[in-house]
């Protein structure tokens, strides 16, 4: 596995060190509020990010999964994501936060935002481990992110390329010969 990386982006060290420091806000926000927070992150990029941070969280919360799928369109404007499938607990009248991995585009959080405001929530937070620089829109607000990260694919720490590298301990880039001709 460790074979197939090309370099490191973010260490082991470094991740962990900024994820306590994102713990640490977050903590001063939602520790004052009686009800705690509830979590909604979405799968499967963010669960080791997402084990890592709330282990840091001396909080009262709960924790809500939702997946968001692609969809193919013949054209860029008819390809789209949506909330597939979700396993989330009452969000009416509750702090939430919203917690990925990673957001490029923002159409992924886009519609996780979306279908997390049409539960009618007391308020929504976003957390992101990695934004890619310049890629967040404005309509998908952001209020936590780890690192800025320049425009390349990037596997580890949760996030993954074909399903696999999910379980390195760093963030790094691929040999490009890895990549299949059509990624
Ligand atoms: P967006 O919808 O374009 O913002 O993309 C967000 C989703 O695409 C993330 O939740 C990841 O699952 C995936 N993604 C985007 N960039 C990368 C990357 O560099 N490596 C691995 N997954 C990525
Ligand atoms: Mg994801």
């Amino acid at each position: 596995m460790h074979d197939d990386i090309q370099r490191v982006v973010i260490s082991e060290r470094a991740i962990k060190e900024r994820v306590a420091e994102m713990a640490a806000e977050i903590a001063e926000v939602y520790g004052r509020c009686d009800a705690g927070v509830t979590i909604v992150t979405v799968l499967a990029g963010s669960l080791i990010f997402l084990s890592d941070l709330i282990r840091l969280l001396p909080i009262k919360m709960r924790v809500g999964l939702v997946e968001v799928s692609s969809y193919a369109g013949r054209t860029t404007e008819s390809q789209g994501v949506r909330l597939e499938h979700a396993s989330l607990p009452n969000l009416r009248n509750r702090n939430v936060l919203i917690v990925d991995d990673i957001i490029d585009s923002g159409r992924t959080l886009r519609v996780v935002q979306q279908g997390v405001r049409s539960l009618t929530p007391r308020s929504i937070q976003t957390a992101v481990l990695l934004r890619k620089a310049g890629r967040a829109p404005l309509d998908v607000p952001v209020d936590y992110v780890g690192f800025d990260v320049e425009d390349v694919f990037v596997v580890g720490y949760g996030l993954d390329y074909d399903g696999f590298y999910r379980n390195l301990r760093y963030i790094a880039t691929l040999k490009p010969e890895l990549y299949h001709a059509e990624a």
